[in-house]
């Protein structure tokens, strides 16, 4: 029976696992990864859940927004991960253009994502203006994570990246969105960049875990870029940011000492040569 294991010892997180937490009142650990490398190391730490975000685009390939990414490069970055998961749950973002407006669309690319990298379950941002797409692509059996508050696949619409549901109106909206995404079928929801008060209070009235990115500690787990907690990234520094490390600095002083040690002769030595 799951509720007489350990979450920790879990051989693979299921969605029902993370329903399973959420009951237990024990916080679900996310971050992103794009790559075979890093999704390796993620796994061997016991993180709940690992998201190939569509920041790749910003974080991988330097783009200013999430827009440009296409469905065939998430699926590259999707496999890499796959390939070096064993225990968490891996989500794949469906990009900008791939399921808004199109239900039939946004199935396929889906279908796409499961078939071609071996992912987990699929993330898609909005609500009730994606609702037929989230329908659609439940009802094939592909497992959904929502995205309100801040979507950054939008940021055209908003104009900036500032806190998202602060007036009334967009907060009921945001909560309405919430339920509406948990009665059709979604497993889990990530609210990004809204007032913690708000996060606390769908996290009280949903039954499905919500994961939050500045969205308060009143919330059923937590998600950050790996970049970006890890300092690999240092431009972008939101308030809801933790730094547990400078890894730029040390990767820096790193190759500066290999730059150094290849121009004084010090490498290779005699035991680093045949
Ligand atoms: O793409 C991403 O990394 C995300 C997280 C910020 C939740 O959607």
């Amino acid at each position: 029976m799951l509720s007489s294991v350990s979450f920790r010892n879990v051989t693979k997180v299921t969605t029902h696992v993370l329903q399973e937490m959420k009951l237990k009142g024990e916080k679900i650990a996310m971050l992103t990864a794009y790559d075979y490398s890093f999704a390796r190391i993620l796994d061997n730490t016991g993180i709940d859940i690992i998201l190939v975000g569509d920041s790749a685009s910003n974080v991988m390939a330097g783009h200013s927004s999430t827009l440009p990414i296409t469905l065939n490069e998430m699926i590259y970055h999707g496999s890499s991960v796959v390939r070096a998961v064993k225990r968490a749950l891996v989500v794949v973002d469906l990009p900008f253009g791939t399921y808004q407006g199109n239900s039939k669309e946004a199935l396929n690319s889906a279908i796409r994502i499961m078939k071609e990298c071996g992912a987990d379950a699929v993330k898609l941002e909005g609500g009730k203006e994606i609702l037929e797409s989230v329908d659609r692509i439940l009802s094939a059996g592909i497992p959904v994570m929502g995205h309100l508050g801040l979507t950054p696949q939008s940021i055209h619409k908003f104009g900036t990246y500032v806190v998202r549901a602060t007036s009334e109106e967009e907060a009921t909206k945001l909560v309405e969105d919430a339920h509406l995404l948990e009665k059709a079928g979604c497993f889990a929801i990530v609210l990004e960049k809204i007032p913690a008060k708000l996060g606390g209070l769908v996290t009280q009235q949903l039954k499905i875990p919500l994961i939050g990115i500045g969205a308060g500690r009143e919330v059923d787990g937590q998600v950050l870029v790996l970049h970006d907690m890890l300092g690999i990234t240092l431009e972008f520094s939101p308030r809801f940011l933790r730094r547990y490390h400078n890894l730029s600095e040390e990767i820096r002083g790193s190759v500066n000492t290999y730059i150094n040690d290849v121009k004084t002769l010090d490498f290779p030595n005699e035991k680093e040569q045949y």
